[in-house]
């Protein structure tokens, strides 16, 4: 997500709809706290505010994505994104003797609509385009995107409502790891506190409660991993959700690749000292700030993915590691010179539009190094060229 400030004053109003809309979100989720007895935990809170039927952040119809929403991720930055991930997977197609590709929140389908063309391009389409959306305003749009921008592979898309079995192909799954909720929690006095959300007047508040089992038990197992115990007073996340689905969604693998690309770090990192504030994130609006528990329903609210939590998960699962590259890496040593061959022969105004584009894509100041690729695989396949050159699994 490319997003410009981290200020909270600097917050635009929300119009009159939009605020209005918030209302019925917090009116919502004041009924869920008081009929759970006064308070929820701050998974839940977010699992309401993003995915409340007809109401949260992705199930109801406001603009979300591009210039006029709140964020833009990279897909919508430019298709030459979509055109490396497409080399990726015709390296792995190809190796598969076919397959299909199966996209998991395909957000406003501009993913979907420029890896077709470019597999198309490739002649290396798959049998299959699979895509599974959790939001049925997305689903509208993605399906509206693909019939005008490319309906000649309209009849190779479908929409699935859960998790494929025994897939084989590449599952291609940007900045949706980021949008599971999360739960918070807090270290006071050597325990594990668990952060819940109360409702405080017309607003939302935060408060803390031992945390339960499964709470404190994988915040144990992090230290244990880490080789350091959390100090008084740190806060962060960890996703239970995340985890889960990267089981099951290892389990529907038979044969092929999953990349999954997202913001994150190393455990190490994500649990470092000085992250004691941990890695939410709100955007609204094109304005990044860490209060989420405002707007609630008209803001999008995600977490920084532990990388490591996510192989540990895959591993387990039986897939391996095929690499974990930044993004920058992904696209320059998946191809992105080739798609750029033209270039000094395109009109002036292309070239300027195109190198913004790749600089977005790819600087350490913007989303290339923040943005990392994880690669899991199952079944002898050798992994594409963008995830070997610089590999650095070692760091998980
Ligand atoms: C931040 S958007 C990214 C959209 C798109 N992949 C892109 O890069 O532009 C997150 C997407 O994940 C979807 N999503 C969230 N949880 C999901 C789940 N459990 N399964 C499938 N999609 C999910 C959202 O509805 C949304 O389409």
């Amino acid at each position: 997500m490319q997003t410009e400030a981290f200020i909270r004053n600097d917050l635009p109003e929300p119009d009159a709809p939009s605020a209005a809309h918030s209302e019925r979100v917090a009116g919502h989720i004041r009924d869920v706290i008081e009929l759970a007895g006064g308070s929820i935990s701050f998974a839940e809170f977010m699992q309401h505010a993003l995915y409340a039927p007809g109401l949260g952040y992705y199930s109801a119809g406001a603009r979300k994505l591009g210039s006029d929403g709140d964020f833009i991720t990279a897909p919508e930055i430019s298709p030459l994104f979509g055109h490396v991930l497409a080399r990726q997977c015709a390296f792995v197609l190809d190796q598969l003797g076919g397959g299909a590709v199966f996209e998991p929140g395909a957000g406003s389908g501009a993913l979907a609509v420029s890896m077709l063309t470019k597999l198309d391009e490739l002649g290396a389409l798959p049998d299959r385009y699979l895509i599974l959306e959790v939001s049925a305003d997305l689903r509208e749009r993605q399906e509206a995107r693909i019939n005008l921008e490319c309906p000649q592979h309209r009849d190779r898309v479908s929409w699935i409502a859960g998790l494929p079995e025994d897939f084989e192909g590449v599952v291609v799954a940007n900045e949706v790891a980021d949008a599971f909720p999360v739960e918070r929690f807090r270290i006071q006095g050597g325990e594990v506190l668990q952060a819940r959300v109360v409702t405080d007047g017309p607003r939302f508040a935060w408060q803390y409660a031992r945390a339960p089992d499964l709470l404190r038990d994988a915040v144990r197992e992090l230290e244990t991993d880490t080789g350091r115990a959390l100090g008084d007073g740190y806060e962060s996340e960890v996703s239970p959700g995340l985890r889960n689905w990267v089981t099951d969604l290892c389990a529907s693998v038979r044969k092929g690749l999953v990349l999954l690309i997202d913001y994150g770090v190393t455990r190490r990192e994500y649990y470092a000292p000085e992250r004691g504030q941990g890695w939410l994130r709100c955007h609204f609006r094109h304005r990044a700030h860490d209060d989420p528990l405002i707007l609630p329903g008209i803001q999008d609210l995600t977490a920084w993915v532990d990388f490591s939590m996510v192989a540990t998960a895959a591993s387990n699962a039986g897939m391996s590691i095929a690499g974990f590259v930044t993004q920058a890496q992904l696209l320059i040593d998946g191809g992105l010179e080739k798609e750029l061959a033209e270039f000094n022969s395109m009109p002036v105004a292309r070239q300027v539009k195109l190198s913004g584009q790749v600089k977005l894509l790819t600087l350490p100041s913007e989303m290339g190094e923040n943005f990392k690729c994880l690669g899991l695989q199952r079944g002898a396949l050798l992994p594409p060229p963008a995830l070997i050159a610089s590999d650095r699994a070692h760091l998980l």
